[in-house]
Parts: C-alpha cells; sequence; structure tokens
C-alpha cells in the first residue's frame, strides 16, 4: 500500500506545543535545551485538568506505591512545595480549579492532586542531587521505585550516551540553579499507546503496527519540565507536564515532519549501529518524509 494514502485529508489539529520541540538532528544526541521560564507561566491548566486530576485520584488510590514515594527527610522541601503551589494558584485563580490541599497527606501527595503536573523532589547530598520524593502518576517507561533515592546520574544510566555528553553538564547545571532563575526544557518521545500512566518498558519496533496503515496508533508525548530551586530549603523541583497527539498530526504541520524525520533518521541509525533497540516504528521516517508535502520539497530542490 502507498505510505501517501495514509495521510489523512483532515488531519486532527496540531497542538502549539509542537512549535517548542528542538528537533536538531544528532550528534551530539542530547542537549540541555534549557530555557529561561517566567514564573507567571509555570503551571499548566489546559483543557484536561480535570479529567487528569481525577485519573490522578484513582492512580493514588488503586497503585498508591507505585505513584508517590518519599523518603524520611524531604518533608520540609515538600512544605514548601506545597506552599509554593497554593501561592502560585492563589495568583492564578481558575474556575473549577478551587481546591483545597488535603491536610491528612503527606505534602507533597497533597501538592501532586492540585495541579496536572507530576512532581519529583530532588535533594543534594554528598555532592549529587537524588531523587528523595515524587508524585508521579504519569511516568513515560520508567518506575518510581527503580530511582527513588538514585543520583541524576544513575536515574539516567538507560539513556543512550547521557554519561558523555550530558551527565557532567546537568551535575553543574543543579549546582548553579538559582531561586530567582526557574527554567524549562522539552522532550519527545513516540509511543504506541496515549496512556499518561505508563511505567512499563519502553516500545520497540516490533510493538508498533508492521507498516504504516497503523499510523493512526502512533502518538507523539512530550513533557514540558521545568526545574525551580525551592528558596528556603534549596532542594529542586523537577515538573512534568505530560502532553501528546496523534502523531497524524503532523499531516498539518509538514516543517516539523520534515524536521523530525531527519531527526528520527539519525537516531535511527545511531542506535541500529550501536546495537540497541529502536523505540519508534522503522517505517515511521518515511512516513513522516511523505508529510513533508510538495512545497517542502520544491524548497529543499532549490536550495539544494
Ligand atoms: C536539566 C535537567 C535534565 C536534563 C537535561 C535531562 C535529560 C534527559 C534526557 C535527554 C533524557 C532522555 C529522554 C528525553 O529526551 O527526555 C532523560 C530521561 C529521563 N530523565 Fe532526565 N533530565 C534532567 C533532569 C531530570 C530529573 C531532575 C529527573 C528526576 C526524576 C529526571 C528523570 C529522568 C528519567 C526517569 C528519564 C527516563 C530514564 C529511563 O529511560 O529510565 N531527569 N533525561
Amino acid at each position: 500500500m502507498a505510505v501517501a494514502h495514509q495521510i489523512a485529508a483532515t488531519p486532527p489539529p496540531a497542538p502549539a506545543w509542537l512549535d517548542e520541540l528542538a528537533l536538531q538532528p544528532g550528534p551530539p544526541w542530547l542537549s540541555m535545551g534549557v530555557r529561561t521560564l517566567e514564573l507567571e507561566e509555570w503551571l499548566i491548566s489546559d483543557g484536561r485538568f480535570d479529567e487528569e486530576l481525577a485519573l490522578k485520584e484513582l492512580l493514588l488510590a488503586t497503585r498508591p506505591h507505585e505513584v508517590f514515594a518519599a523518603l524520611a527527610g524531604c518533608e520540609e522541601a515538600s512544605d514548601e512545595i506545597l506552599e509554593l503551589i497554593q501561592a502560585w494558584r492563589a495568583a492564578h485563580p481558575q474556575e473549577g480549579h478551587a481546591a483545597s490541599p488535603r491536610a491528612d497527606l503527606h505534602p507533597l501527595d497533597a501538592a501532586g492532586r492540585l495541579v496536572q503536573e507530576d512532581l519529583c523532589v530532588m535533594v543534594e547530598s554528598d555532592g549529587r542531587y537524588r531523587l528523595e520524593a515524587a508524585s508521579l502518576c504519569f511516568p513515560s517507561h520508567w518506575r518510581l521505585h527503580d530511582k527513588l533515592g538514585h543520583s541524576l546520574a544513575t536515574i539516567h544510566d538507560p539513556v543512550p550516551h547521557y554519561a558523555e555528553e550530558l551527565a557532567a553538564k546537568v551535575d553543574t547545571f543543579f549546582d548553579r540553579l538559582r531561586a530567582d532563575r526557574p527554567v524549562q526544557r522539552r522532550n519527545l518521545s513516540i509511543h504506541n499507546h496515549d496512556e499518561l500512566f505508563r511505567p512499563g518498558p519502553h516500545e520497540s519496533p516490533g510493538s508498533f503496527a508492521p507498516d504504516p496503515s497503523g499510523v493512526d496508533q502512533v502518538w507523539l508525548r512530550s513533557e514540558r519540565q521545568t526545574l525551580v530551586r525551592l528558596a528556603r530549603t534549596g532542594a529542586v523541583l523537577f515538573t512534568i507536564k505530560t502532553q501528546q497527539c496523534p502523531v497524524v498530526a503532523l499531516a498539518g504541520r509538514p516543517d516539523i515532519a520534515a524536521a523530525l524525520a531527519v531527526k528520527l533518521r539519525a537516531e535511527q541509525d545511531d542506535l541500529l549501529r550501536a546495537g540497541r533497540t529502536v523505540p519508534f516504528p522503522l517505517w515511521l521516517v518515511g512516513w513522516l518524509e511523505m508529510c513533508r508535502g510538495e512545497p517542502e520539497r520544491e524548497r529543499e530542490r532549490a536550495r539544494a
């Protein structure tokens, strides 16, 4: 079946966050990608607010140990986070978002139930920042208990190229992060599902449909992450807001499809060379290339 036949005449809407993606192809394969964050724009509240908060409540009721954990000693930092979130929400009131924190819960658990973001607390000990507590209802293929208590370097152990390209930069960045200079970054991954709670292992090419006729079952998942140094306790709060869209939405954004095709082709070649698993279907690059459309190909021919 021709790949072009899989591109819908009316693609689903392409979300605005697609324009925030860093799509430069490797090498280098990883980048810090941090940008200044205006505190005014700290937390995201979108059309899925009620649905996501209800899902958090359900997960916290049915599998509490998988989605919340706190080591002893981070109560003060958690209190500070709860205060910060409450103050931010009081300054940015939204209709229907008026719930008060539950006093019977750990303060980080109470804070996590007020916002769509997941909340991770990084505390410094022996010169390393470690994950000491988290309200993590929407993990993208990792398990809280595998990472709890571990340093940034160990947490990122499974990430190809992290040790040589990023580990030192991230450690220095954490040391220097200032309370008055919060930052944001964004990642992108590709999945065969759009489930927010997905702690199990990453996909492989075989976990997707065998050819582009299954492109409707492929999603882009992006985490809008923020890093905020807590002024009083000195801990670092890492927030994660997960956003998703079907990959077929890129049919409406041929510029992004083209850039993503170049990036994924480089990544795929690098992973295959190293004998590692490619976490997306091998036909996706070809499908994205088809999305570029004739105007983009014309421009490329003119540039060549
Ligand atoms: C400036 C700060 C950070 C940078 C530059 C960074 C960078 C990265 C990169 C490049 C990846 C690979 C996937 C992706 O593109 O996102 C990744 C994965 C990941 N990061 Fe980070 N990260 C940072 C902070 C953190 C923090 C504070 C945590 C604490 C929970 C964290 C937890 C993870 C986890 C759990 C993964 C998935 C690892 C796995 O597959 O097991 N990151 N990070």
